[in-house]
Order: structure tokens, then C-alpha cells, then sequence
């Protein structure tokens, strides 16, 4: 979506917020999947409840969008214009056990980071892509590590109320994969309280993890990671693995030949290629299982 509006530019112009003109989307997402639109890209986090606010009042719709790699974005004009924030410079601040960090922060980077001031906790994510933000929202996790265990404190953006709230830990539910955070909620900063370890002996726990994941999952493709949850008590990949459908495709949306959960963009892959991929697996997977998988990548549909 084109913002054209002469006096709402104006406006956004005068928040420091940078206003982007029909941004390519595919270049955004860990699957090189999108159409275009226009991007405001959010310097300081006390500028967005104004800047919501102008948007609401001129009636433009506006989605949020994170580090893109656990995204699937619709083809063409998008009917919303799209909101990110700016990567801060520190991102990462000690006390103590305590780490705050923006939201915008690499996850890999801030697991990294944390280790070489011996803290530890979290080496499980290691090699999950994304933004701290996006790892919060859904609890991401990885070799029996989830973030949400080390969560104390998060600063978000509350699109109900329109105002910039601070959660403690104990006031959000983390499960498996979901949060009760709302969905247009926004991530924007967070303390954590991890673990005083020493550095060599984290550096030893990333390297097993590094090790798993590049045996198991096809990490130099494009993908979103894992397309489905995995029902309770079972697993989507091997289920999916069992039906035969490893390079199975629609287009140029494949079922990964290493992993039967990853769905990859092998060439140039469409959003309706992944949508009717995903839609053929999930009726496969019903007919031979009776089992319905709900999807773990973020699908973004008009209404
Ligand atoms: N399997 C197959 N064929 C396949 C893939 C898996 O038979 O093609 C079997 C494996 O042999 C294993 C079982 O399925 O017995 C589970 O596989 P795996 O250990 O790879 O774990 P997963 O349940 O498929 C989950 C997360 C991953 C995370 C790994 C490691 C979900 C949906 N996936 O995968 O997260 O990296 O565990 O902890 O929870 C993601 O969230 O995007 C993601 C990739």
C-alpha cells in the first residue's frame, strides 16, 4: 500500500519515522516471498503510538513486520502499509544476570553476545533466524530451550490501548510456540535473567546445536524453518517425511529433501505456490492421520 497522502507524509516526517516507497517485501523475508509496499521504519519507540494513531485517523492499514524469517507474505500490492523497527546501536545492555535488549536485536547475535559476558541459558536458539521480537512473540525454541523461560520484563507496544506498556514475565503465558501476546501487540524491548556460565562451556552447547541443526535442516535455502507445528505428541516432519512428499512441489514451493517440515522457495516461488503447498500437505496429512496441522509460519491474509 502507497501512502500518497501530502499532509500524513508530512506528519510521519516530522515523528523521525523514515518512510520507504514501494519496498520489494520478498527482500525482507527468510523466503524471498512478497509483493511490494510502502515500509515506515520506526527510529524510537516513543513515536508509535503517535504514529498508529495518524494512521488509524486517516484510515490506513498498517501491519507489523518483524525479522522476517517466520513470515509468509501475500503476492503483489500489499493492502497494508508495513511498520518495522530500526536496529538500536547498542542493542544489548548487562546488569549483572539481567540482559535488556531491543527487539530488533538478532536473536543469533544476542545469544552470542550474552555468551562472551558468561551468560548462558539460551544456546539452544542459536541458529534460529530472526529478530529477539519475533523470537518473543512466539516463544520461539529449539533443543528443549524456549526464550519465554528466561523472560522477565517486556516493553510493548499495546495496539488496543495504544500506548507503550511494560509486562512482567509472570504476567504472559509462553507455550509451546504461543504467547498471549495479542497479535497486533509489538515487541519492543526486553530483560532477560540468564545464567553465569562460563564462556567455553556455552561456546561447547552452540556447537553441539550448530552441529544438529545442520545435519537435520537445510539451513542454505530459502525457508521460514519449520511450515507446521507439531501436533501433540507427534511430529509434522515425519508424518510428512512417511507420505513420501520430500521434494514434493507446487511451483517452485518445495517440501525440503532434509527436512519434510521445511517448505523451500527452491527458484521463485510465489506466495499462492506455498499457500496451495501447504494446503495439499495439510489435506494429505488429514486423510492419512486424522490429524489437522496448524501452521507455525505466520500467514498474513487480507480480511
Ligand atoms: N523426521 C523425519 N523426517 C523428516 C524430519 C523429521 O522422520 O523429514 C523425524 C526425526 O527423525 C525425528 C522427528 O521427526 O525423529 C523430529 O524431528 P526433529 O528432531 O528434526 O525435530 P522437529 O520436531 O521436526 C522441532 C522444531 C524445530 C527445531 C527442532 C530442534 C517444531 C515445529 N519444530 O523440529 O523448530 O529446530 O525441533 O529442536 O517445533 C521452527 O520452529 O521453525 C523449527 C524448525
Amino acid at each position: 500500500m502507497r501512502i500518497n497522502d501530502s499532509k500524513l507524509i508530512a506528519a510521519i516526517d516530522a515523528l523521525g519515522v523514515d518512510h520507504k516507497v514501494g519496498v520489494s517485501l520478498a527482500q525482507k523475508t527468510s523466503l524471498e516471498i512478497g509483493g511490494t509496499s510502502d515500509i515506515l521504519v520506526i527510529h524510537r519507540h516513543e513515536t508509535l503510538p503517535e504514529l498508529v494513531h495518524l494512521l488509524k485517523q486517516e484510515g490506513v492499514p498498517h501491519r507489523f513486520l518483524g525479522g522476517g524469517s517466520n513470515v509468509l507474505l501475500p503476492d503483489g500490492e500489499l493492502p497494508w502499509v508495513v511498520l518495522q523497527l530500526a536496529r538500536q546501536d547498542p542493542d544489548v545492555r548487562f546488569e549483572g544476570n539481567n540482559v535488556y535488549v531491543d527487539c530488533a536485536a538478532d536473536l543469533g547475535r544476542t545469544v552470542t553476545t550474552c555468551a562472551k559476558h558468561d551468560l548462558g541459558g539460551m544456546e539452544g536458539l542459536i541458529g534460529v533466524p530472526g529478530s529477539i521480537g519475533g523470537a518473543l512473540r512466539m516463544n520461539a525454541g529449539a533443543y528443549g530451550t524456549q526464550i519465554g523461560t528466561y523472560v522477565r520484563e517486556v516493553k510493548i507496544f499495546r495496539a488496543a490501548s495504544g500506548r507503550i506498556e511494560t509486562l512482567t514475565g509472570n504476567e504472559i503465558n509462553f507455550e509451546y510456540r504461543h504467547t498471549s501476546f495479542a497479535p497486533d501487540d509489538i515487541m519492543l524491548s526486553v530483560r532477560l535473567e540468564l545464567l553465569s556460565k562460563p564462556y567455553s562451556e556455552i561456546l561447547q552447547g552452540i556447537r553441539i546445536c550448530n552441529e544438529k541443526r545442520r545435519a537435520s535442516q537445510p539451513l542454505n535455502q530459502k525457508s521460514a524453518g519449520c511450515i507446521f507445528k507439531n501436533p501433540p505428541g507427534g511430529s509434522a516432519g515425519r508424518m510428512i517425511d512417511e507420505l513420501g512428499l520430500k521434494g514434493h512441489s507446487v511451483g517452485d514451493a518445495r517440501v525440503s529433501d532434509r527436512h519434510a517440515n521445511f517448505f523451500i522457495n527452491a527458484g521463485h516461488a510465489t506466495s499462492a505456490d506455498m499457500l496451495a503447498l501447504i494446503a495439499d500437505v495439510r489435506r494429505r496429512v488429514r486423510e492419512k492421520y486424522g490429524v489437522e496441522l496448524e501452521e507455525e509460519v505466520i500467514v498474513w491474509k487480507a480480511q
